[in-house]
């Protein structure tokens, strides 16, 4: 599986295995009510929590800092949750946080590949945010038989997500929502799958977002805006490149920047 280009750190084999919890499990204690003030959620954080239905068991693959299922557990959104990373480090770092906050018996804590560490249908609802979109699909694609057992997903791709949209599609998960969020001047996809026919076939729509076109998402405009930025730069690129397949590729991409531009323009860009 391709990893994260973010995921840093090299995998010794004990990463790479197959979910050796890295914290005993104590009686369970209740959350302290007070302590869920100081915790500081971002706004891209805060768009993946309001995605997660009240009382579902959160799987969140690629955790980190576990910023994500603590909050969910503080709130009293999900009773439990299962925290999972690739890297020791940031495994411990999730350790850590779950610990002083007194949650070591809600918030499992799991180190391994995607989602090898989990068994089928022990959590309900998946969350993959901050990897690359090839990172998210090769986990999902790997699999099947734990994909199988969730009742949605809640992806937040850093790029690629045409690709994840395509594979999602094939695989029978349909495109419930897809949101947009700003951060420090950054857009953030989050797209919300749900098992299903995807109703929309068009190759633009899957690429750019069925529900996002469809949809009044006031991020849209600007969204399309950078899609359009880079399109144009691929295609001075190619416009560059000599010979039938570049010429192929530049047709093709002159014609997805006509789509783009419309979409800007109903969107009101
Ligand atoms: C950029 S962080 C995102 C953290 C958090 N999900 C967020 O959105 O803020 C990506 C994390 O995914 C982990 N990661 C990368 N590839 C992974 C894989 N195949 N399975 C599990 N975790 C992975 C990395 O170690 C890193 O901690």
């Amino acid at each position: 599986m391709q990893r994260d280009a973010r995921a840093g750190s090299p995998k010794s084999p004990r990463e790479r295995g197959s979910g050796t919890p890295l914290a005993a499990r104590p009686a369970k204690r209740e959350p302290d009510p007070g302590a869920f003030r100081s915790l500081p959620l971002s706004a891209r954080l805060t768009a993946l929590a309001d995605c997660v239905p009240a009382g579902c068991v959160v799987a969140d693959v690629g955790a980190d800092h576990a910023l994500l299922p603590v909050f969910l557990v503080e709130r009293g959104v999900c009773p439990r949750a299962i925290a999972a990373d690739l890297n020791v480090g940031p495994l411990a770092a999730a350790a850590r946080r779950v610990r002083e906050r007194g949650l070591d018996g809600c918030i499992d804590l799991r180190l391994g590949d995607g989602l090898s560490v989990l068994t089928p249908g022990e959590a309900d609802v998946l969350v993959m945010a901050g990897l690359g979109g090839n990172t998210i699909r090769e986990a999902l694609a790997d699999r099947p038989e734990i994909l199988a057992g969730f009742k949605l997903l809640i992806l937040q791709p850093m790029s690629d997500a045409g690709d994840l949209r395509r594979w999602l599609s094939a695989n029978g998960w349909r495109m419930r929502d897809e949101r947009l969020v700003t951060e420090e001047g950054r857009i953030y996809l989050v797209i919300v799958a749900e098992p299903g026919c995807e109703t929309s076939a068009d190759p633009f729509a899957l690429e750019v977002g069925p529900r996002l076109l469809g949809g009044r998402d006031p991020l849209l405009a600007d969204y399309l805006a950078g899609l359009i930025a880079q399109q144009e730069r691929m295609l001075a690129d190619l416009d560059k490149a000599r010979g039938e397949a570049a010429a192929r590729k530049a047709a093709a991409a002159r014609d997805h920047l006509t789509r783009l531009r419309a979409a800007a323009s109903r969107a009101g860009a």
